[in-house]
């Protein structure tokens, strides 16, 4: 009965709002007119060019600067406003953004009714709803084979991508990383043709740029507008709330020799490929959510303006768009476009939606689409049963005590309230359910279900649980987890591993079987299963590497025009992308099991 009030009063507000507006969304407009990148003079008295095209021996970088430029992007802009001013009332609408550099456009949020006016408007060239994206190394320099390859030819490590600014349109940066501070390094100097701004944090009222950074800005307006963005975890500043930006811009450029620590343990010193490369942060991306394209362009139109000389954009769709008739002629590839005018090298990810064909998200033909590779490096570590069987499994973990075998107990066979059901005890997620005097000085038995899939459950929580019991160690074997599941080493501070392989999983569970004997209602008589887990932290070199990395997106492009395809063949190239030490965000929540520093 309430529910049917409830599900009333829904719909006339429902239908009320229909009738009168509809919900307000983005939409990105671009309008007739060139971009400053392509201006060439004529209207309204400007008549200077505003890019040298003509002359092939200089860069064809635009001086964002010169009175031009800046008088013809002031231009465009109050042209935006005009068009908006003179459609719709005051107050009826709210511009977001006017792109002026690399498109010429606006981002609006107002109704759809007023977006079809718009699209009906003289010197409308189209209006769009605006999209959703998301955001798509120690060893890595060797395998590239950087230090005795590129690097000495531009000065070492100490120097290679040396007054290079590679502009980062990503989640933004956690400053303060050892990748990107400063001390102790060769001061960096002045970049003279960069001029992007650097916000401070609203926190610290300290910069975030260094020498290293050199320029830090966010992008939130159409987060904002659509109502996706929060403050408290999203950060209204440059600041990483995710830790996928602080890790592709260490990724490109960190610093050299900087140690991976987790859990005590070193897992070597990693480096950025270009380690003396500046950093230039333009935060478009959300940790929820993801990023909405009216951000990410007016990102990548600040960007380009600023004077970047790469942009690395590790974002895209969702998925690949359906209904449009190609896939690279809306404004984010018409921006990237601009961008590559202006003698920007833009290399943005494939996709993640591999291995399947046509899974691609990076459609431009005129920028670098990057495809996924596993390197050489793989981590591998051993659970010995008391009966000499050896299972292979995934384990960034010490050894339990060299010579020592323990006794193996199943978290199922130690539970304080055999009722608990409601919290799958087998996850191993909470110690409350388990019995410590059974656990102390064990190897605790756990399940890798689902759960650990979706993320409710993390192998980092399984490590602290039997950590809090007091265990030696933890095996998760692998229980109803579809076939082709991706399982990643994940770093541990106690010996603990998982057996990822299903039927090795089955002769663990025999063998604790037949040596755990019952009583008649099933309660362990006594724990006779046994067990060691060995070291995982040491590498090994494999020799099958390149290959691609079984999530990259596979090309063709989908689309190209009606009812053609494929002519267009992405990715143009492969690099290292699999399991890459890098650095990440302590402000950012979103990977349990590799939060940490
Ligand atoms: C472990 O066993 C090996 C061979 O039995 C022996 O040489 C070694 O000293 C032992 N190590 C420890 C720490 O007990
Ligand atoms: C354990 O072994 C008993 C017989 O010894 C069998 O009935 C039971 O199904 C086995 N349990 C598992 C989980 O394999
Ligand atoms: C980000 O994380 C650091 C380290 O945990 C903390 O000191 C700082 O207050 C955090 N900043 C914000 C804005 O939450």
């Amino acid at each position: 009965m309430r529910l049917l009030e409830f599900g009333c009063v829904f719909l006339v507000v429902l239908l009320f709002g229909l009738v009168k507006f509809g919900k307000a969304e983005v939409y990105i407009v671009t309008v007739e007119g060139e971009p400053v990148i392509s201006y060439k003079g004529g209207i309204d008295g400007f008549e200077a060019t505003a890019v040298e095209s003509d002359d092939d021996d200089d860069d064809e970088k635009l001086d964002s600067t010169s009175e031009v430029v800046t008088s013809y992007a002031r231009h465009l802009e109050k042209r935006h406003d005009m068009l908006l001013g003179l459609l719709f009332e005051r107050g009826t609408y709210n511009k977001l953004y006017s792109y002026r550099h690399l498109i010429n456009g606006f981002a609006v949020h107002l109704s759809p009714e007023q977006a079809e006016t718009l699209r009906h408007a003289p010197g409308v060239k189209s209006v769009e709803r605006d999209w959703k994206v998301k955001r798509l190394t120690t060893h890595t320099p060797q395998f590239l084979g950087l230090p005795t390859g590129v690097w000495p030819t531009g000065g070492g490590y100490e120097r290679a991508g040396e007054d290079i600014v590679i502009g980062f349109v990503d989640s933004g940066i956690y400053p303060h990383h050892p990748s990107f501070t400063t001390h102790n390094t060769e001061p960096y100097g002045p970049v003279s043709r960069y001029r992007g701004k650097c916000e401070v944090d609203p926190d610290t009222k300290k910069s975030f740029c260094n020498g290293k950074i050199v320029g830090a800005q966010h992008f939130a307006q159409a987060a904002i507008a659509a109502g996706a963005f929060n403050p408290s975890i999203d950060f209204d500043s440059p600041l990483d709330g995710d830790g996928h930006g602080s890790h592709t811009a260490s990724i490109a450029a960190g610093r050299n020799g900087i140690p991976v620590r987790m859990h005590g343990h070193e897992f070597g010193k990693a480096s950025g490929m270009a380690p003396r490369a500046r950093i230039a942060v333009y935060k478009a991306l959300y940790r929820l959510f993801g990023g909405f394209i009216a951000d990410v362009v007016a990102a990548i139109d600040q960007a380009v303006h600023d004077g970047v000389d790469i942009l690395s954009l590790s974002v895209g769709p969702n998925s690949p768009p359906s209904n449009t008739k190609t896939t690279f002629l809306n404004p984010f590839d018409a921006t990237l476009l601009g961008a590559v005018k202006a003698g920007v090298f833009v290399a943005q990810a494939a996709g993640n939606g591999g291995p399947f064909p046509k899974s691609l998200v990076s459609y431009s033909p005129w920028i670098a689409t990057v495809a996924a590779a596993i390197d050489d490096r793989r981590y591998k570590n051993h659970l010995i049963l008391g009966n000499g069987k050896i299972l292979a499994g995934l384990g960034l973990s010490p050894s339990t005590r060299l010579n020592q075998t323990y006794t193996l107990v199943a978290a199922t066979d130690v539970l304080l309230d055999s009722s608990a059901t409601k919290y799958s005890p087998t996850d191993c997620q909470r110690p409350q359910l388990l019995n410590k005097n059974l656990i102390k000085g064990n190897i605790l038995l756990c399940g890798y279900s689902f759960n650990f899939v979706i993320g409710s459950a993390s192998i980092k929580q399984v490590s602290e649980t039997a950590k809090a019991l007091g265990a030696a160690g933890f095996v998760l074997c692998v229980e109803n987890v579809s076939p082709g599941t991706k399982f990643d080493p994940v770093p541990v501070g106690i010996p603990g591993i998982l057996i990822t392989d299903a039927s090795k999983s089955k002769e663990l569970i025999d063998y604790y079987n037949i040596s755990t004997p019952r009583d008649w209602t099933g309660r362990v008589k006594t724990f006779e299963g046994t067990g060691k887990i060995e070291d995982g932290l040491m590498p090994i070199l494999h020799k099958s590497a390149p290959q691609v990395a079984i999530f990259s997106a596979r090309g063709p492009n989908i689309k190209d025009f009606i009812f053609q395809e494929a002519d267009l063949l992405k990715p143009d190239i492969l690099a290292p992308g699999s399991l890459i030490w890098a650095a990440w965000s302590l402000n950012g929540t979103d990977e349990p099991n590799y939060a940490g520093k």
